[in-house]
């Protein structure tokens, strides 16, 4: 949601607030990448590993660090620049910033108000709740990182006075309306009659679209979701393939190794960058884009 300092108020009170009645959500949730996934760059979980190989100041620190963290200055005429360097986790080093590889100067300068919001976006995936306007054009997130009202709506009136009939649970979402609700996020599958280049690495990053064209997805009556695999509040990755594969039988020896490794391939856009392809399929090896 995007607002302007004048709108009122949307309603989130904030993830401290589900704390006092939901303590172990709470607990498990705050330890994840969503939750850290925008902080200011002093409070940041890696601020000890890459605060001395800056060379400038910044404002923001988008990116847990799980995989790597961007910087983002507000200008002093009102613009944001998102720095050209990043620090890598994998490579304990600073590095082009994911896109900017190739681009000139110190890295991309957003205007606020811009026909296509992108600077605005980025904080809007990043946090929870409104994304502010403040005067000076200066972007305030309600709550930085994706916390509980992410997933679970606006919970001012469930806080005040805690009922099922006023809280989102996505425990009773179809696996399809769970992938969009990731999916809102992370991309969702595309659109009947628009093209996805398959040839790009790049597009690994969609889970939500590559899930779709597995045939586990298309084949299982509506059963395959990223809850499947994902625990919303502690992160932990659970593949699950043996609930709907109990005895398959390979002709190929596949000794010790995972069934992701075979059929959920890494793929590395840029070195320090790695997504699982979520296409699961049968892959030749070495080919990771692309099912056989
Ligand atoms: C004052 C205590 C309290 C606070 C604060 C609170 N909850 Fe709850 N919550 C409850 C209780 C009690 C229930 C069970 C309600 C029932 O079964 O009728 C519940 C149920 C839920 C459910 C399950 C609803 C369902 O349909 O099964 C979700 C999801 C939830 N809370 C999320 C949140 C979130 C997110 C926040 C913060 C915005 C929050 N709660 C704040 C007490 C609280
Ligand atoms: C409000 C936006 C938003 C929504 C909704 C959302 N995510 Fe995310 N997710 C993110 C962002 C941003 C990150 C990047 C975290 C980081 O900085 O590394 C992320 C990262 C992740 C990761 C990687 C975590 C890691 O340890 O590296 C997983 C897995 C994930 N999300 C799964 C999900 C699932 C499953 C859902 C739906 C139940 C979901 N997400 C909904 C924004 C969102
Ligand atoms: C549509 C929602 C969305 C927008 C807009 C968005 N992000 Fe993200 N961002 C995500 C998600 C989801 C992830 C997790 C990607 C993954 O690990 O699969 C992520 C991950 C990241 C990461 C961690 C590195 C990585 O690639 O996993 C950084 C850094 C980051 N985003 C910065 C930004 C910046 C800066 C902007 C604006 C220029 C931006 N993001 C805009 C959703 C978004
Ligand atoms: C990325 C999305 C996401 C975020 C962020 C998130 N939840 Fe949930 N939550 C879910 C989903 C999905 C369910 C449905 C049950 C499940 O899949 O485990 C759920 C279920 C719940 C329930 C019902 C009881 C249960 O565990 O099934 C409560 C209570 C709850 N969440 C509280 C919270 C609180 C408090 C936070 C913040 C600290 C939070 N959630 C953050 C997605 C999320
Ligand atoms: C919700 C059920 C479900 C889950 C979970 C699931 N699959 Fe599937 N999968 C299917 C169905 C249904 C098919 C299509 C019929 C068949 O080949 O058995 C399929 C097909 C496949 C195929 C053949 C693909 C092709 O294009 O020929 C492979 C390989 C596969 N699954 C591997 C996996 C792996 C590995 C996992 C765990 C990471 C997994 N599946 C999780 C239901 C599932
Ligand atoms: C069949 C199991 C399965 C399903 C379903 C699934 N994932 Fe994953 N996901 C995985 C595995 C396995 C990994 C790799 C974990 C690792 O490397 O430790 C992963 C990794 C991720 C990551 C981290 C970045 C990456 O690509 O490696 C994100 C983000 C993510 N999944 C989002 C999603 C979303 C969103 C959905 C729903 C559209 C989804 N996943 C559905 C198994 C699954
Ligand atoms: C070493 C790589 C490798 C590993 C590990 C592996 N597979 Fe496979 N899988 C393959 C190949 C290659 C095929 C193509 C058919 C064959 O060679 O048997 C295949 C085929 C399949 C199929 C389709 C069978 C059919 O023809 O309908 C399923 C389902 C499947 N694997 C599931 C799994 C599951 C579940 C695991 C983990 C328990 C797993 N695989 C581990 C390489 C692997």
């Amino acid at each position: 949601m995007l607002l302007c300092a004048s709108s009122v108020a949307w309603g989130e009170v904030g993830s401290r607030s589900c704390r006092t009645c939901h303590q172990s959500q709470f607990d498990a949730q705050s330890a994840t990448a969503h939750a850290a996934s925008l902080s200011p760059p002093a409070s940041h979980r890696l601020a000890s590993s890459f605060t001395s190989l800056l060379g400038f100041k910044s404002d923001w620190a988008f990116g847990a660090g799980s995989q790597a963290v961007t910087f983002v200055s507000r200008l002093a005429n009102g613009e944001y620049l998102e720095h050209g360097r990043s620090y890598f986790a994998s490579l304990k080093r600073l590095a082009p910033t994911p896109g900017h590889a190739g681009l000139p100067g110190p890295g991309v300068r957003y205007p606020v108000i811009a026909g296509d919001a992108a600077i605005l976006r980025c904080f809007q995936c990043h946090s929870t709740g409104a994304v502010r306007v403040e005067p000076g054009l200066r972007i305030t997130p309600a709550e930085p990182g994706v916390r509980c009202e992410s997933c679970h709506g606006p919970g001012d009136s469930h806080a005040a006075a805690p009922a099922k009939s006023n809280i989102v649970n996505p425990a009773r979402y179809s696996s399809h309306e769970l992938n969009q609700l990731c999916g809102s996020c992370h991309r969702k599958p595309a659109a009947a009659g628009s093209a996805t280049d398959w040839s790009d690495p790049w597009n690994t990053r969609h889970q939500p679209l590559y899930l779709a064209e597995s045939r586990c997805f298309l084949q299982s009556n509506g059963k395959l979701s990223c809850r499947t695999c994902h625990d919303p509040h502690s992160g932990a990755v659970e593949p699950g393939c043996a609930s709907c594969h109990a005895a398959v039988k390979h002709r190929t020896s596949t000794g010790t190794r995972s069934c992701v490794s075979c059929h959920m391939p890494t793929v590395v856009p840029q070195p320090g960058l790695r997504f699982a392809n979520h296409w699961i399929g049968v892959y030749t090896p070495g080919k990771t884009l692309r099912p056989r």
